[in-house]
């Protein structure tokens, strides 16, 4: 299963993928992952991502199409992966579309987990990340039993971009940039929204059934 979790910033993309890569046994694919791997590297990739990240703007694309074309190359996506925040302009759409041709494979599915606008800002400061692990919590909405890590005990911290200025701004971009994709889908008749204003379990369990009818 080639698939496509969209969704505005702290829409819940990371949440219910690491949900998904449980249940499906793929790769979950997060270009803002491997942006962030990238700036604890400082690596000169890191170096450009992060001004990018922290400015709430997109990293140029011919960078970004680069390191999604060269992951998914790899073995581990032989069977199917998920890509969350890829593909985020039309550039981008364009570039997927040629590098699964490349591969012989196309998209089966491209779900987007809808929010208001309202919620969103919310949802990105109230988030805590696990150092360790990476599990993903909300002081509100999903708080951790203590004030470390419930799977592993480790440090909880916040990102840099999960502050209301950047927040705004990375709204605004999703709003010009990244909404257009909608269309771009629903062209392509392989687009389904699911409400992710539901508890967390219940829009894991909306997108498994949808998913539970897609062949490949
Ligand atoms: P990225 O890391 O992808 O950030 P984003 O798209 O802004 O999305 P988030 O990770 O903030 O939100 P999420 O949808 O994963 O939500 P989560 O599950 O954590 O990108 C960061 C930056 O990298 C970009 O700004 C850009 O600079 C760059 N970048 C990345 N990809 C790029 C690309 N393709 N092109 C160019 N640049 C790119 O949930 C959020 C919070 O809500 C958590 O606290 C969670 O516990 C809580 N929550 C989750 N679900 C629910 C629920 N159902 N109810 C209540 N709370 C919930
Ligand atoms: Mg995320
Ligand atoms: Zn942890």
């Amino acid at each position: 299963m080639q698939l496509i979790l969209m969704g505005a910033p702290g829409a819940g993309k990371g949440t219910q993928a690491a949900k998904l890569v449980k249940k499906f046994s793929i790769p979950q694919i997060s270009t803002g992952d491997m942006f962030r791997a990238a700036v604890k590297e400082g690596t000169e990739l890191g170096k450009q991502a992060k001004a990018c990240m922290d400015a709430g703007k997109l990293v140029p694309d011919e960078v970004t199409i680069g390191i999604v074309r060269e992951r998914l190359v790899k073995d581990d996506c032989k069977n199917g992966f998920i890509l969350d925040g890829f593909p985020r302009t039309v550039e981008q759409a364009d570039a997927l579309t040629k590098i699964l041709d490349d591969l012989g494979k196309k998209l089966s599915r491209v779900l987007n987990i809808h929010v208001p606008s309202e919620d969103l800002i919310e949802r990105a400061v109230g988030r805590r990340i696990c150092k360790n692990c990476g599990a993903t919590y909300h002081v509100k909405f999903h708080p951790p039993k203590s004030d470390t890590c419930d799977e592993c005990g480790g440090q909880l911290y916040q990102r840099a971009d999960d502050n209301v200025e950047t927040m705004t701004n990375r709204l605004s971009v999703y709003e010009a940039s990244t909404r257009p994709l909608i269309d771009y889908y629903k062209r392509a008749g392989i687009y389904t929204e699911i409400d992710g204003r539901q508890p967390i379990d219940k829009v894991t369990e909306d997108l498994v059934n949808v998913l539970t009818s897609v062949k490949d």
